[in-house]
């Protein structure tokens, strides 16, 4: 886009000392904003930049895509604008640390709020707010109180399962924690149980399997924590779809519930590296995770901001302790065991 021409005009321009004081505060100043590539809906994050730019002062410019920033990132080396690579899931956060595009980040403050299990050892990645791996099942049918991940195994819930593909991101991050908790063989023999129990070919995406629910083609299904809370607060068309259904927090035997996270990483190039740094640490403070809790329905990350009334209506989650990290590393061997299985044919 534009950028790479604007910062040209903004070289030339600030190469006069004379312009260069004309330049403050206006839209031309690279001191006054910040690239972000994203791969989050633009409407879902927007009000966040909006509220971030009121305050700061800060203009956030989005490209936002739903595949390839990390190559795109890669391919521009080193004239790339992006500032902030603002993605989710911990495979694609993994991706873009593995392809080597990032600088690792030092913030006293984001050690301060993001725990352990929610960053890189070497800080090139944290998370921003996090979603659980959950149940959805038939108010009507399904009675239990819990459930574990290993039950879905269970011959019990034979041709009652309706799940997204095995090979999406969300379940692929699922699966690599199943990995990471049992080892390989373990999670061969699970999968191959969980594909037994289907109702039906893995297809849709999670709001599809609460329809398939309420629709009885299955009893339960895997969905993530926030389409359900969409479904229900906000997608009237979909209303019928949570309220056939409720949400169950399952956990792992030894463990708790699968979390996947919506991270940030600082481009290694970035042009606007302090406004990077100071959106970074923005996205962890107060307001923003008042509104990663409220607008997108997310857990945030910082301790003692409430969480939204619908997703507690789920429970208390019990996030699972297994670094993310190790996830991350089990991600391939869950594609293959996927691929192995035929979980998806
Ligand atoms: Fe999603």
């Amino acid at each position: 886009m534009a950028f790479t021409s604007v910062r040209a005009l903004v070289r030339v321009l600030a190469a006069s000392t004379a312009l260069a004081g004309c330049l403050a505060g206006s839209a031309f100043a690279q001191s006054g904003e910040v690239n972000v590539y994203t791969y989050r809906e633009q409407k879902l994050i927007q009000p966040l930049f909006d509220a971030f730019t009121k305050e700061t002062g800060v203009k956030v410019n989005v490209i936002s895509a739903s595949s390839g920033l990390e190559q795109r990132i890669k391919t521009e080396g080193a004239n790339s604008p992006a500032d902030v690579l603002l993605t989710v899931d911990i495979g694609r956060v993994e991706d873009a640390v593995q392809a080597g595009i990032t600088q690792p980040i030092t913030s006293a403050t984001l050690d301060k709020v993001v725990g352990p299990a929610l960053r890189d050892p070497e800080g090139h990645w944290y998370a921003v707010s996090m979603r659980a791996r959950v149940i959805y099942a038939s108010k009507e049918r399904v009675k239990q109180a819990t459930i574990t991940y290993e039950e879905l195994a269970d011959p019990k819930w034979k041709g009652k399962i309706c799940i997204r593909s095995g090979q999406h991101i969300y379940n692929n991050a699922l699966f690599a924690a199943y990995v990471a908790h049992h080892g390989e063989a373990k999670a061969e023999e699970w999968l191959k149980g969980v594909k037994a129990n289907l109702a039906q070919k893995p297809s849709g995406g999670d709001r599809e399997v609460a329809r398939d629910i309420a629709a009885g083609k299955c009893d339960i299904g895997l969905g993530n924590t926030y389409y359900w809370a969409l479904m229900n607060d906000v997608e009237t068309d979909k209303k019928a779809w949570a309220d056939a259904t409720r949400v169950m927090l399952p956990s792992f035997q030894n463990g708790g519930t699968h979390v996947n996270v919506s991270g940030v990483v600082l481009p290694k190039h970035a042009p606007n590296k302090a406004n990077a740094m100071k959106l970074i640490e923005w996205l962890v403070g107060d307001h923003a995770q008042h509104m990663y809790a409220d607008v997108n329905y997310e857990y945030p990350v910082r301790d003692g901001i409430a969480i939204n009334k619908t997703i507690a209506s789920y429970g208390t989650l019990k996030a699972d302790a297994m670094p993310l990290s190790r996830v991350a590393a089990n991600k391939k061997a869950a594609a293959n065991l996927v691929d192995k299985v035929g979980f998806d044919q």
